[in-house]
């Protein structure tokens, strides 16, 4: 089932560039290629069609933020579900991030008189609509979700701590719990389970006994887990930055956007167009910018070879940017390649932010080990246009309004003064939405390498490496693998061949979630 199912009247994000858009679509008869166009997926439903009527859903704003609450809202509704406006009866489920029961319960006696005793919806954090949204229909609700959630915000705030142990030990316990068949109701439901350490086990413990950790409820109302969470969202702020700034008394983005900090260039992009980046990327979007990124690479290199990879490969529909591998059979082919596909895609107003690394494999150490890779890659915000398309007989698709050029450096315009008092995204009628993509460029030679180690998630790229490392003495990443016994490189065409010499069955994209 695809986002867009209904019929009438949908709303759609695509590139700004008519120009891209056009010739493929001329191609086709008019009525024929709204639905052979990749803007028209699926079909089905009637209109609007309310397909799990029993489950009412109501998003809390506070903290999830209005533009965020608007496009979750809208993509349930598109998937069938009935998100309701306001509190009433008939809502089944309230959805809030980062609150606390109370907290909510706290806001809807306040804003709606609703009192906690004659309360009968349940109380669900955002991971139960996300997965909800990603299986299609309203997961029934299991005591896992919420001890994934609370398992969630530890490893969470250990990662803002910097502390690596436990952030991986909660982060393993709560993928492993995700993995049950079965759900989870009493502790000896989890024997013999691995990956559960002592900490994860007394607070799953608590949970299954009270419905509440006072460790999570505690940390949920922390200021200064609060403000790290916040700040870390920002597109090119990592953990030290966002702690010295919470250390010198900052607390919000419009705090942030009124001192006089002197930021980045990615930072003054990730404030710019904050609310648009924090929104999730669907796999459609990210299918449009597949198209997109075709188009203007096969201009400069005709059969160089696109791939979709990150979280979309592993099956993921949401996620917070869009990877792509990029490669060339005849291996030299790419280089120099990055540039000038950026260069072009800017001169037709795509790209609002870009930062291109040139490939420094030549300055590797032959066999270290690293987390980051040294492939020519572009971490880049894509502008996407969002489109209305009306089906109603002899109505096409609107490309919007604006040509490609006089909406460059949007968002810039209206207040005089810097640009880092403003934001570009916060309007409600704007009709284009900011992406994160991230290009990477390999020699076919490494292109295999390069698929396993961008196909993520972090975790199993992490636990796999480990993996090669102590049980088969060999130095995988992102370039090669290195075979520490026999002194040599390993070559390999597929990822097939990456396991094999590993010694591991085939694992496929979809398993590679934990
Ligand atoms: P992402 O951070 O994009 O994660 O990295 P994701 O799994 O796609 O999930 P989203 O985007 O949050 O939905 C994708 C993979 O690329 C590797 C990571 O190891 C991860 O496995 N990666 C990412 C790198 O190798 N280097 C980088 O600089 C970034
Ligand atoms: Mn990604």
């Amino acid at each position: 089932m695809s986002l867009f199912d209904r019929p009438a009247l949908r709303t759609l994000w695509c590139f700004l560039s008519p120009s891209l858009l056009l010739p493929t679509m001329a191609q086709v008869p008019r009525k024929k290629k709204r639905k052979d166009s990749a803007l028209s997926l699926g079909g089905g439903g009637p209109v609007g069609a309310v397909k799990f009527g029993e489950a009412g859903i109501f998003l809390v704003e506070r903290r999830m933020g209005s533009s965020r609450r608007r496009f979750l809202t809208e993509l349930a509704r598109k998937k069938g579900f009935r998100v309701e406006g306001q509190m009433s009866e008939s809502v089944t489920h309230v959805v809030s991030e980062n609150n606390s029961g109370d907290e909510v319960l706290e806001l809807l006696e306040k804003q709606n008189g609703i009192c906690g005793t004659e309360f009968t919806a349940a109380l669900v954090d955002i991971t139960w609509f996300t997965e909800s949204m990603g299986a299609g229909k309203p997961l029934q609700l299991e005591k896992r979700h919420r001890l994934q959630d609370a398992l969630n915000i530890l490893a969470e705030n250990a990662e803002l701590s910097e502390n690596e142990g436990p952030y991986l030990a909660f982060t393993r316990a709560s993928s492993v719990l995700k993995s049950l068949p079965y759900n989870v109701t009493k502790m000896d439901d989890l024997k013999g389970i691995p990956n559960l350490g002592d900490h994860s086990r007394k607070l799953i413990e608590e949970i299954l006994e009270g419905g509440t950790c006072n460790e999570v409820q505690d940390l949920i109302q922390n200021v200064r887990y609060q403000t790290l969470k916040k700040f870390t969202s920002i597109f090119g702020v990592g953990v030290k930055t966002a702690d010295k700034w919470f250390k010198e008394g900052l607390r919000t983005l419009n705090e942030l956007r009124a001192s006089t900090i002197k930021f980045t260039k990615q930072q003054e992009a990730g404030l710019l167009y904050y609310e648009d980046l924090i929104l999730p990327v669907t796999k459609v979007e990210a299918d449009l910018i597949k198209q997109i990124i075709e188009e203007a690479v096969h201009r400069f290199l005709p059969s160089a070879i696109i791939t979709l990879t990150g979280g979309f490969r592993r099956g993921k529909e949401y996620g917070h940017d869009v990877d792509f591998l990029i490669t060339h059979r005849e291996e030299g082919r790419e280089e120099g390649l990055i540039s000038k596909v950026i260069s072009w895609m800017t001169a037709q107003g795509i790209i609002l932010y870009d930062d291109i690394t040139d490939n420094s494999y030549h300055k590797w150490k032959y066999k270290e080990s690293e987390t980051f890779d040294r492939f020519a890659k572009c971490f880049s915000i894509f502008k996407l246009q969002k489109m209305v398309h009306n089906l109603e007989p002899g109505r096409t698709c609107s490309h919007g309004s604006l040509a490609a050029n006089e909406t460059r450096g949007i968002g810039l315009a209206g207040h005089a003064g810097s640009p880092r008092h403003l934001t570009a995204t916060a309007a409600k009628d704007k009709d284009w939405k900011a992406v994160r993509v991230d290009l990477v460029v390999a020699p076919f030679g490494q292109y295999a390498y390069a698929l396993l180690g961008w196909t993520g998630s972090r975790l199993f790229e992490r636990d796999l490496r480990r993996y090669a490392k102590h049980f088969e003495h060999m130095i995988l990443n992102s370039h090669s693998l290195f075979d520490n016994k026999q002194n040599t490189f390993l070559l390999a065409a597929t990822e097939e061949e990456i396991f094999a010499h590993l010694g591991l069955d085939y694992i496929p994209p979809q398993e590679r979630n934990a």
